[in-house]
């Protein structure tokens, strides 16, 4: 089939070079002139694994392409809405300007017969909208709106192996339902679920799913905070209530919490949406998942302060990860730069690295020092913090740092390290949501408390409350 793909980012590049990959003929199309000449020479804007060659491959077909004139849409039997929907700058809702102005520029392109399928994540009644915009022009065009589940990271596995399709239809289009099986007739024929409903109920798929990851990370996050409060330690606890199958141990990973392009603008602009649609209090509890999030953070930077000895002054802080998420190098309200930040405009001397995110977040922070290597960032630093768990920050030999620290204390906000193997080498290991030292290790708990107590600022005292 000829497809088009309305918007290069993330979400749309994967798609165009995934839909080739099935055999399709795909343009993909973006008004970024930068993007869409990167995409053609085959160089991903942004880090994904594996789309390098994906694109690579789908380029050499002969079956995709790639433009910034919205007039090469045409000919094309289905058109993908792909265009971002950020939160608006001084509100909760999603800005939809993206979404309005790709099919309004796509509308004098239509031919009889096409099918418009939006793939953006939008507010609930955003397509039924769009439906009345496009039939008005064009009324032998329909509108699917068939919202994506993919992961950063695993992009390209879950639009080829996507856990379920979702066709959102108008009930008058079964047109539209046969053309997108025939888009989808690899994952169809793999046996993977098809959900047809109207457009509200797939907006609202979405949203909610995406509400429901984000509620199941703060609810972990909560019983960290009571974990704290009790000495008692949340990995345990999520590893124990994980085993329940109907609770289950993906998204219990208990730490800095969620960051993203995604999760933390999605729950916003759900709930500024319930808001205008007067069903607010559904989502009320939405304000605490978001809170608890947000409250993780500044416990980090709490944690750094503690192990530091009270003050952040001339700290030399070193800061393994930037990215929001491992394999990634997105900084979209990244928790671990959000704190990298924090703890910089705190006094501390902090030098950061990233496998991968460290251009990204050079540019919205210019200010923070960044290393080329590990060794390089904890080089004489006094604390080192684990902000994205990148393998190889996982697998880190405590023994190796240790002679390079200006004092062994390492920070775990992700929950990823080994804190026995750390202790072991003489590090003081600190987590969210977990005990100062292993319960009945008195030795590691008079290492943390000796180091603690050894810490001192390194340039001023700051005031005390
Ligand atoms: C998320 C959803 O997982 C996808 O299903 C969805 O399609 C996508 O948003 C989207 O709407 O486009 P993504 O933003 O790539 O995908 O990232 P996730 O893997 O969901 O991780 C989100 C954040 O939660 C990360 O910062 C991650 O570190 C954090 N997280 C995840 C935790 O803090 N704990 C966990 O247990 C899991």
């Amino acid at each position: 089939m000829r497809l088009s793909v309305i918007g290069c980012g993330y979400l749309g590049a994967v798609h165009a070079a995934c839909m080739a990959k099935l055999g399709h003929d795909v343009v993909g199309i973006d008004v970024d002139s930068a993007k869409v000449a990167s995409l053609g020479a085959g160089e991903p804007p942004f880090f994904e694994p594996g789309l390098a060659e994906l694109l690579t491959e789908a380029l050499e077909s002969g079956r995709l392409q790639f433009s910034t004139d919205i007039a090469d849409a045409a000919g094309s039997a289905v058109h993908f809405i792909a265009v971002g929907t950020p939160q608006k700058r001084t509100e909760n809702g999603a800005d939809l300007s993206h979404v309005a102005a790709s099919v309004d520029a796509l509308l004098p392109h239509l031919r009889e017969g096409d099918v418009v399928v939006g793939k953006s994540t939008v507010p609930v009644g955003t397509a039924r909208g769009l439906s009345t915009r496009i039939t008005e022009a064009c009324p032998s065009v329909t509108l699917a709106w068939n919202p994506e589940f993919l992961r950063e990271g695993y992009a390209i596995k879950d639009t080829l192996e996507p856990d379920r399709l979702v066709y959102g239809l108008d009930d008058a289009n079964s047109g539209a339902q046969l053309i997108l099986d025939e888009v989808y007739a690899q994952a169809l024929a793999d046996g993977r679920p098809r959900l047809v409903m109207d457009y509200e109920t797939a907006e609202l798929v979405k949203v909610s799913a995406n509400a429901f990851l984000a509620t199941k990370i703060s609810f972990i996050n909560a019983m960290a905070e009571v974990c704290e409060a009790t000495g008692a330690d949340v990995s345990l606890l999520a590893d124990a209530i994980g085993h329940d199958d109907r609770i289950g141990r993906r998204f219990l990973n208990a730490g800095l919490g969620f960051g993203g392009g995604c999760l933390p603008k999605d729950i916003r602009a759900f709930m500024a949406r319930a808001g205008e649609l007067g069903a607010d209090q559904a989502l009320t509890f939405l304000r605490e998942v978001d809170s608890i999030n947000m409250r993780r953070r500044s416990r980090m930077v709490d944690l750094a302060r503690e192990v530091c000895g009270g003050s952040l002054l001339g700290q030399r802080i070193a800061v393994l990860g930037l990215a929001f998420k491992p394999n990634s190098d997105d900084v979209r309200d990244s928790p671990a730069l959000s704190v990298a930040a924090q703890l910089q405009l705190q006094g501390a001397a902090v030098t950061a690295i990233d496998p991968q995110a460290v251009p990204n977040a050079a540019r919205r922070f210019p200010d923070l020092a960044y290393a080329t290597s590990v060794q390089e960032a904890v080089q004489n630093a006094d604390a080192v913090l684990v902000l994205t768990e990148w393998e190889e920050y996982r697998t880190l030999n405590p023994e190796d740092l240790a002679g390079l620290v200006a004092r062994p204390a390492i920070v775990d906000g992700r929950n990823c390290l080994d804190a026995t193997a750390w202790r072991d080498a003489g590090w003081t290991y600190r987590a969210l949501g977990r005990p100062k030292a292993a319960a009945g290790s008195a030795a590691a708990a008079a290492a943390d408390a000796r180091l603690i107590g050894e810490a001192r600022p390194r340039v001023a005292a700051e005031p005390r409350a």
